[in-house]
């Protein structure tokens, strides 16, 4: 396995944690790529002093800018096998969104606009308030709680308000997880596992199931319905316990709870933690990225983890990256995440919520089926002054 050399640690002080703490909390980190894919770690890990790298028909956009560059002014080919949009589409007979381009990509952003803009975000926030505090209940007790059905429930009850559903939030959430597990198997390098399209239609059937309207002719329709449950939450659940380990294992618990402070870390942990590391596109004219010639037909693969400098540049809610760098991780240009509002506000709710437990980590399990890296299982525990504390 190649070895990744370490970034710089920032000072160390009163406001800053200490440098052991951010080692462990990245090492922790680290498995869920190491863990999940480790020859593709490998090969990114080995590659990425170039901005961009060529390798036969594939290339390798690390950079900053470049990254930037090729979703902004590469023309792309938004459906061809291999990519999202290409998955979006099998996922959903058609898909939305991610395989759409001018007029009819605009008409399906604007019925997201509200719901997913700031008076829709407020308008959900009860939702997963309610989750977290009826979830994290048991750290005032001393007991541990998992942050991975935690985030599950979380993001299938967001889901269930937003599309306002007749599935429950749960069975969403197990769906939606299912099925992009299964759209991602069908398109790693390599054959296809017998059986890969009949489970991903399959999981994708439950899901659409579950997703349909609590009432007649219930706005978006049902493409774009099961999209927007596969987006929100595969990211959700490997976004939360991801963010809330780092925290835990950096000791950055005063930081988040400072409510001037979290956002910016909010920004720093969605930053390093990347949740969508690699995003797979296809160049659908000649261009140039960085002075390497890309050609129509060539496989582009974006990694948003290196662009937002995840692996060297480390959270710092004091001093954090520019924001067109953390941004990054949401993609940019007209196809960028239309539910960034929403996972920040997510995760800063999260984090307020936690931060009084000062939990540490006590179990976590890397889930090496899901679509996007991240934590089967992740156990936290309230630090032990925090009982002591609560009964004074
Ligand atoms: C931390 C959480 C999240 C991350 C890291 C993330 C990341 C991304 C990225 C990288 C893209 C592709 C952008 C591009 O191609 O330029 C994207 C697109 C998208 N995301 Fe998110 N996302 C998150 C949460 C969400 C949530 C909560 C929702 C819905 C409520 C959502 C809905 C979508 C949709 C519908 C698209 C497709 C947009 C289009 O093609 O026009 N995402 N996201």
């Amino acid at each position: 396995m190649t070895t990744v050399p370490d970034a710089p640690v920032p000072p160390t002080g009163p406001a800053h944690p200490a440098a052991s703490a951010v080692r462990a909390a990245r090492r922790r980190d680290r498995r869920v790529y190491t863990r999940s894919h480790p020859v593709l770690f490998a090969l990114l890990a080995a590659t990425r002093r170039r901005p961009v790298a060529r390798i036969g028909g594939t290339v390798l956009v690390h950079g900053t800018e470049p990254c930037r560059q090729a979703l902004t002014r590469v023309p792309l080919d938004r459906a061809a096998p291999g990519t999202t949009g290409g998955a979006a589409r099998e996922l959903s007979a058609g898909g939305l969104l991610f395989d759409q381009e001018g007029a009819g990509h605009r008409a399906a952003r604007r019925t997201l606009a509200d719901d997913l803009g700031a008076a829709g975000v407020e308008r959900l926030r009860p939702v997963w308030r309610d989750v977290l505090a009826r979830r994290l209940a048991p750290l005032g007790a001393g007991r541990d709680v998992d942050l991975v059905p935690l985030a599950r429930e979380l993001a299938g009850a967001t889901v269930h308000a937003l599309l306002r559903t007749t599935g429950d939030p749960e069975g969403i959430a197990k769906a939606a997880a299912e099925a992009a597990a299964a759209a991602v198997r069908g398109h790693l390098p390599g054959p296809r596992p017998p059986g890969t399209a009949r489970a991903a239609a399959a999981a994708t059937a439950r899901l659409e199931a579950l997703l349909a309207p609590d009432r007649p002719g219930g706005e978006p329709e049902p493409a774009l319905r099961a999209i927007l449950a596969v987006a929100a939450v595969n990211t959700t659940v490997a976004a939360l316990p991801r963010a809330a380990a780092w925290c835990a294992d950096a000791r950055l618990w005063e930081q988040a709870a400072d409510d001037r402070l979290r956002p910016a870390l909010v920004a720093e942990l969605v930053r390093v933690t990347a949740p969508s590391p690699l995003l797979p596109r296809v160049a659908a004219a000649d261009a140039d990225l960085d002075g390497c010639p890309v050609r129509s037909g060539d496989r582009l693969i974006l990694v948003a983890r290196h662009a937002a400098r995840a692996h060297d540049r480390l959270p710092d809610a004091l001093c954090p990256a520019p924001h067109a760098v953390a941004q990054l991780v949401f993609g940019a240009g007209p196809h960028s995440c239309p539910g960034a509002r929403l996972a920040r506000a997510q995760l800063d709710d999260t984090l307020a919520a936690l931060a009084p437990h000062r939990p540490t980590v006590r179990r976590a399990r890397v889930d090496r089926g899901a679509a996007l890296p991240g934590w089967r299982s992740l156990t936290v525990r309230a630090c032990d002054g925090d009982r002591s504390r609560e009964e004074r």
